[in-house]
Parts: C-alpha cells; sequence; structure tokens
C-alpha cells in the first residue's frame, strides 16, 4: 500500500539533494516543510483533517516531486541564461502597447468556457438584476476597454440589442471576435482610445466601463468621453480601484518589487508553483504600466463635476472587497480599505 509511496519519497530525497547542490536550498525547505506538515492527522493550519491518510500523503509527495523536478530546472536554465535583474523587457514598449500586450498575454490562456460561462455569471452578480433588465436588454451598448471581449460577450448574452466594443489594439479582442462571429453575437469591436471615442454624442443607451480607466494616462478625460457619448437618461457602470488598507498598500509595494524582476521570469516561476492560468492575473498587478487607485470622494467630486448622477453598488460576489466590507468582518476597512469602487452612473 506505501510502497508508492516510498518510491516518491526516495525520488523526494534525490532531487533535494540536487536543488541543494545547484543553489536552492531555499525551495528544499519549502518542499521539506510542506510534506512534514500534512504528516500528522491533523494540519492545524490548514485546518485538513487527514481521513485517508496514505492515499492523500502519496498524491501530495508525488506533486511535490513534480515541483521540486521543475524547480531544478529552472535554476539550472536561469543560471545558464543569466538574465539582467536590473531590466524589464517591457519598458521598451509604449505605456498602450505594453497595456495591451500584457492583457493579451494574460486572456490568451483562457479557456472558451472561461470566457462564455465565467464573464457571464461575474457581470449577472456585479450589476444588479434591475439594471440588466432595464438598461441593457433591447439596448445599444458600449463595452468601452473592452479588453479580451469577455464582457462583450457576456452583454450580447445579456440580450443587448447591439455591443460596440473597444480597446487599444485588436490583438486583445482576436479570441471574442470569434467567439461573436461563430455565434452570431450582435458585437462589434473597433480598435482605438477611449480617450477619443469615435462616436457621436449621445449614442448610447449603456456604457460598460470595468477597469479601464485606472490603467490609463487619465481617469477624468476617460469619464468625459463616458458622459459624452451616454444618452440623456442612459445609464452605466464603472469600476475602479480604490485605495487605502493593507490590500492596496501591499499591492503598491508589490508593484515596486516587481520592477527588478523580468515578467517572463516571474511567469515561468508561477508556472512552477503549478498555478492555473487564471491565477495568473497576478501579473497584471505586478507588471502593468498604470495603475492608479481613487480615494471615493476624488472619484464622487469628478461625477458631480461632469454631470453625472451616481449610485453606489455593492458587487454580490464573495471574492470582491466591497463585498467583503458590507459583510461586517472585524477591521475589514484596516484590510481592505475603501474596497472597490463600483457605481452606476446615469446622464441626467
Ligand atoms: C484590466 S483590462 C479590463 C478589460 C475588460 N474591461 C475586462 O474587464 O475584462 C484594461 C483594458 O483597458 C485597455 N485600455 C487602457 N487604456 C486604454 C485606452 N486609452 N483606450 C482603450 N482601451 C484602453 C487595455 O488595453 C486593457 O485591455
Amino acid at each position: 500500500m506505501a510502497e508508492k509511496y516510498f518510491e516518491e519519497l526516495e525520488l523526494f530525497s534525490q532531487k533535494c539533494s540536487e536543488l541543494i547542490i545547484n543553489g536552492g536550498a531555499h525551495l528544499t525547505v519549502i518542499a521539506c516543510h510542506e510534506l512534514y506538515r500534512f504528516l500528522y492527522p491533523y494540519e492545524p493550519f490548514e485546518r485538513f483533517v487527514n481521513c485517508d491518510p496514505v492515499e492523500f500523503i502519496t498524491r501530495k509527495i508525488s506533486s511535490l516531486n513534480s515541483w521540486l523536478e521543475s524547480s531544478l530546472n529552472f535554476i539550472k536554465f536561469y543560471s545558464v541564461n543569466r538574465i539582467d535583474m536590473s531590466k524589464n523587457p517591457m519598458e521598451k514598449e509604449s505605456i498602450e502597447r505594453a497595456t495591451s500586450n500584457l492583457y493579451t498575454d494574460l486572456w490568451n490562456r483562457f479557456s472558451e468556457d472561461t470566457f462564455v460561462k465565467e464573464s457571464f455569471e461575474l457581470l449577472s452578480n456585479r450589476i444588479p438584476p434591475t439594471i440588466i433588465e432595464d438598461a441593457v436588454k433591447g439596448k445599444v451598448v458600449l463595452d468601452m476597454g473592452c479588453g479580451s471581449g469577455r464582457y462583450s460577450i457576456a452583454l450580447a448574452l445579456a440580450n443587448a440589442e447591439k455591443v460596440y466594443a473597444i480597446d487599444l489594439y485588436e490583438q486583445s479582442y482576436r479570441l471574442a471576435q470569434r467567439l461573436a462571429d461563430s455565434r452570431q453575437l450582435p458585437i462589434i469591436f473597433f480598435e482605438g482610445s477611449f480617450h477619443n471615442l469615435p462616436f457621436e454624442d449621445g449614442s448610447f443607451d449603456f456604457v460598460f466601463c470595468n477597469g479601464t480607466l485606472h490603467h490609463s494616462t487619465s481617469i477624468k478625460q476617460g469619464l468625459r468621453e463616458y458622459y459624452r457619448v451616454l444618452r440623456y437618461g442612459g445609464r452605466g457602470f464603472l469600476y475602479l480601484y480604490a485605495t487605502g488598507g493593507i490590500f492596496w498598500e501591499t499591492r503598491i509595494k508589490m508593484r515596486e518589487i516587481f520592477k527588478s524582476i523580468p515578467y517572463e521570469f516571474t511567469k515561468d516561476m508561477l508556472k512552477i508553483m503549478g498555478l492555473p492560468y487564471n491565477r495568473f492575473v497576478f501579473l497584471d498587478t505586478w507588471y502593468v504600466p498604470i495603475e492608479t487607485h481613487t480615494s471615493r470622494q476624488e472619484l464622487e467630486d469628478t461625477f458631480k463635476e461632469l454631470g453625472f448622477k451616481f449610485t453606489k453598488i455593492i458587487s454580490a460576489n464573495i471574492f470582491d472587497l466591497d463585498y467583503a466590507l458590507s459583510e461586517n468582518i472585524k477591521d475589514a476597512s484596516i484590510m481592505w480599505g475603501e474596497g472597490e469602487h463600483r457605481y452606476i452612473l446615469e446622464k441626467g
């Protein structure tokens, strides 16, 4: 019953020794600690109760062995192909091109299922159903900074009459365009900047703008354009990063740290950690050229100045910060600051 485990243990020990010789002793410590803590019947930190211990620990050591193997390859590769940690290759690009390249690289890994199902679920949890029913269904919608086009698809699936979707470069929404064509969804994609939208005043019933303006050179110019292309009485959704708390401060600090680690190196390391592709989104935080954090006061002052009516809404997704803040958790604002900004805007 335990033979397989002992075979893996032998392998484990060999790989640890090899890592130590190759300068990876720190990874050996992580692996040994990871294995040892699960040798006990109860792991207090993860509150893990070991019900099928031999089967569990055999799987555990086997996955640790894969991790050790790829770590070893990684160390050997980088000791031969020395890289200059002081240079981030993305710095050579323009801000717009680097932003687009980063997101295109991340989204190209997503499956069709993520595009179609997950985005629709996220949309349905983040925008109140009455707004979808009254302001999206049967309406002409703009997806401002559509990126991969995942929400353009979700908006079409929410029965928008027509979705116009715009982002800087065609490369980011290529997959969505193919999906939309094959499913005959009413979406038209455009290349361009939301700082200078190629649409007449008042063209849209609904403007969807999710997580884009804070990655551009001017949030305010984006909001001016948002207001201009919305028709009177039209509504829209806006999502922006907020400020404060351990969460946002740590992100800012991490963005500093990653200035000294090239993108490809970090990506290789995440692969070694065995993370699924949808967890690679942290790369966005670490490497996107611009990430602006706005306070609630600052943002609502801008809404008033531009003429928007606004209502703050709370996401129903349990991993969204504004949801956590609404849940009466101890020290929530110390942890998550102002959370996240989600608003329904109206041109009144
Ligand atoms: C975090 S992504 C969000 C994409 C999409 N809204 C979503 O939620 O999946 C930010 C997007 O903003 C786009 N972007 C940044 N500046 C832009 C600009 N001036 N005009 C158009 N798109 C821009 C980037 O290319 C990127 O695709």
